[in-house]
């Protein structure tokens, strides 16, 4: 135990990111480990959010739309894309994930004219799934579940986007991107990745591996706040050709003639649909500055350590008490997760502990490790905090 403890404080004092942590408004009686479903609030949003409202909104009021707010799905695009491997004029922030599955679903079936099958990862996240089977349905296409590890087995000349998620949301088990992208673009295919669990945590590629389209969520690694918008990445060259199902005014060539009839925005503007939702906009625009000088692979490298610390401390002090289902190796994003089959009683009495996690059904608690404010110690107190509870028992 104090071999753990003493590991723990000097892996905490030569931690080169461990100066993010003060930049986090966090309690510091809480081991918050469930920022891959909510990030912590960086201390500059609470002060941004003040200020867009009485001033941008109460003294500029409509003026602020030509000001600096119609183009602020673009600007803060900009700010994510170097943390997926993007070059300037190919992310937009708008609307939810979900609303971009769709978007990003239906404009790949277009970019693959006469293939009828849309892959999916069977695991997905559910809501990937559901929308999967609308956008089928509406393009006359239909979904073809897949384990990701055995894409062979489906690809073929009748796929015509697969759709695939970076990290699996309740394993934390990350697939290899370059990999299946090159596997789906082989069999003529288009590729569509998820990054909701991979963005903030690892360094992405998106150009460099000719991904389709992307799109991914700024709640969790990224902080961006309860239900902040989502984006969406379109490579320059797929632009011209990339109709989106939901041609609102908002990715229209020119919003403001009224025109009748829709022409998409040259751009990647062209994969907005309605007015943005500038509240939460602008809180991820503040957010977003914690990544200025972050570099990620120093934050992939703590990621990695995190957990495998936590991991190492799940074996010392639970032994066979949990089964640690988060794959080992390298391959896993910054989330351990851990079957036990009261998991969900045991993510409540940790949470009335002050150990944040979450539960997954039917026997998952999930762990988040987000390398910009989450500590070694906290890791060994959440570990020795289940163990605690666990002993309780009996
Ligand atoms: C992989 C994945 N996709 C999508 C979503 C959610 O989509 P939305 O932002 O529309 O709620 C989640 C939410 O946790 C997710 O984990």
């Amino acid at each position: 135990m104090t071999e753990l403890n003493a590991r723990a404080a000097k892996l905490d004092a030569e931690d080169p990111l461990g100066y993010l942590r003060a930049e986090f408004d966090l309690d510091p009686a809480v081991v918050y480990l469930d920022g891959n479903s909510l990030g912590a609030p960086p201390r500059q949003v609470a002060g941004r959010v003040e200020e867009v409202v009485r001033e941008q909104w109460g003294r500029r009021l409509i003026r602020s739309w030509p000001e600096r707010w119609w183009v602020a799905p673009e600007r803060v695009g900009e700010k994510i894309a170097p943390l997926v491997g993007a070059a300037p004029g190919q992310v937009v922030v708008a609307d939810s994930t979900s609303v971009n599955v769709f978007k990003a679903l239906v404009g790949a079936v277009r970019l693959a004219p006469g293939r009828r099958e849309i892959v999916v990862d069977a695991t997905t996240f559910p809501t990937d799934g559901y929308v999967a089977e609308s956008a089928a349905e509406l393009t006359g296409t239909m979904v073809v579940p897949a384990v990701v590890d055995e894409l062979d087995d489906v690809l073929s000349e009748r796929t015509a986007v697969v759709l695939l998620n970076q990290v699996d949301y309740k394993t934390g088990r990350l697939h290899d991107m370059a990999a299946a992208t090159e596997k789906i673009h082989a069999a003529g295919a288009r590729a569509v990745w998820d990054l909701c669990h991979s963005v903030g945590v690892l360094p992405i590629e998106l150009d460099a591996l000719g991904v389709d389209v992307a799109v991914g969520c700024t709640y969790k690694f990224l902080n961006g706040g309860p239900g902040s918008p989502a984006f969406i990445y379109v490579p320059h060259h797929l632009q011209a050709e990339f109709h989106q199902p939901l041609p609102g005014w908002g990715g229209h060539r020119d919003p403001f003639a009224m025109e009748s009839s829709y022409a998409p925005a040259p751009g990647i503007a062209r994969a907005r649909a309605g007015t943005p939702d500038i509240l939460s906009l602008l809180a991820l625009d503040a957010a977003l500055e914690v990544w200025d000088g972050v570099d990620m692979t120093a934050v992939r490298a703590k990621g990695l350590a995190l957990t495998g610390f936590f991991i190492e401390c799940v074996d010392e002090l639970l032994g066979r008490a949990v089964e640690v289902v988060t794959p080992r190796g390298e391959w896993r994003g910054h989330q351990v997760s851990l079957r036990h089959h009261d998991a969900s009683t045991l993510v409540a009495e940790l949470t009335a502990r002050d150990v944040i996690g979450d539960y997954r059904p039917p026997d998952v608690l999930r762990f988040g490790f987000a390398p910009l404010y989450v500590t070694y110690g906290d890791a060994l107190r959440a570990a020795r905090a289940l163990a605690d509870l666990l002993a309780e028992r009996g």
